[in-house]
């Protein structure tokens, strides 16, 4: 696992660059081959965003100019949209978005896509709640799908990525929230308790990252007696591996070169990772998603 690489400033386009040469690949894949034919592809958006990037109107002024440059439309295109331009197409898409208002103006972007609409279900649920529902109630034997989760922060449930894995029938991008949310968590004197605890228990699916992340040291006391005392041993680095070791032990195979996100400043927000659950597709899956995240 390697995860030097860092992606300042303009992260959100690194990361939509690479989700949408990823669905390429893959609705070719699904269009051209005999035996791969007979599945229905599902694209699920679970952190869908209102189809469009958001611009601020102030980030409009400066880029007008611009717009003649087909990079940076795309640059204004959301994940959705990106899905719903790609071909050969996917046979469904499922957006989630719990923002209620967002999720109007996914349905009013829906009508964009006319030919598309029947295809496109828009969902204003916890995409936790609701991916966990659907992997259980889908007939994987027919099915096949790739979901992507960009959250804006720790939002994403190991159960639901648990969820995934166990249909062995999806390939999973996610953006794992490494800096901002994560590392900011593990407190620097002693591993952190109550509600911040419970949240790193909930993304990380174990408890395991308390001994991943701090190194446990007996100390004695001015007046003898001994003390346990912590030092946090974890960086964004160790953070990022471990989550990657997280997803091998569900997953049939994981990408080993996931993509360190940064902002402007350089500091790791994201680390864009992927998973493939299908045991049979998983090695060219993740040989193409390696391919994408590397350069
Ligand atoms: C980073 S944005 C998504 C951007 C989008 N992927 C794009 O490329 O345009 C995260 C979105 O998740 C939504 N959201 C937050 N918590 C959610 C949840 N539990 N379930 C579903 N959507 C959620 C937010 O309202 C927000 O629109």
């Amino acid at each position: 696992v390697s995860v030097e690489q860092c992606f300042g400033g303009k992260w959100t386009e690194e990361k939509l660059k690479r989700l949408k040469k990823y669905l390429r690949a893959y609705t070719i894949i699904f269009d051209k081959n005999v035996k791969a034919k007979f599945f229905i592809t599902t694209y699920v958006d679970g952190f869908a965003g209102t189809g469009s990037r958001f611009i601020s109107k102030e980030e409009e002024d400066i880029m007008l100019p611009f717009f003649e440059d087909e990079d940076v439309i795309n640059f204004k295109q959301g994940s959705a949209q990106i899905a719903l331009e790609v071909e050969p197409s996917f046979d469904r898409y499922i957006f989630i978005e719990l923002n209620p208002n967002f999720a109007s103006e996914l349905k009013n972007f829906r009508q964009r896509y006319p030919h598309k609409a029947n295809k496109i279900k828009i969902i204003q649920k916890d995409a936790n709640n609701f991916i966990q529902d659907w992997c259980s109630q889908t007939n994987w034997a027919k099915n096949r799908a790739v979901v992507f989760l960009d959250p804006y922060g720790m939002q994403v449930e190991w159960d639901t990525i648990k969820a995934i894995a166990e249909t062995k029938a999806i390939d999973l991008w996610i953006l794992f929230p490494v800096g901002q949310a994560v590392n900011r968590l593990l407190t620097k004197r002693k591993p952190p308790e109550g509600i911040w605890a419970e949240k790193l228990t909930k993304i990380f699916g174990t408890e395991e990252w308390k001994k991943a992340f701090y190194a446990e040291e007996k100390q004695t006391s001015l007046f003898g007696s001994k003390q346990k005392a912590y030092a946090k041993t974890a960086n964004f680095d160790t953070i990022g591996k471990f989550f990657v070791k997280r997803l091998e032990k569900i997953f049939a195979k994981v990408a080993h070169n996931p993509l360190q996100l940064c902002n402007s400043k350089n500091v790791p927000i994201f680390l864009l990772c992927f998973a493939a659950g299908n045991p049979k597709g998983a090695k060219t899956a993740v040989k193409i998603a390696e391919n994408i995240l590397s350069r």
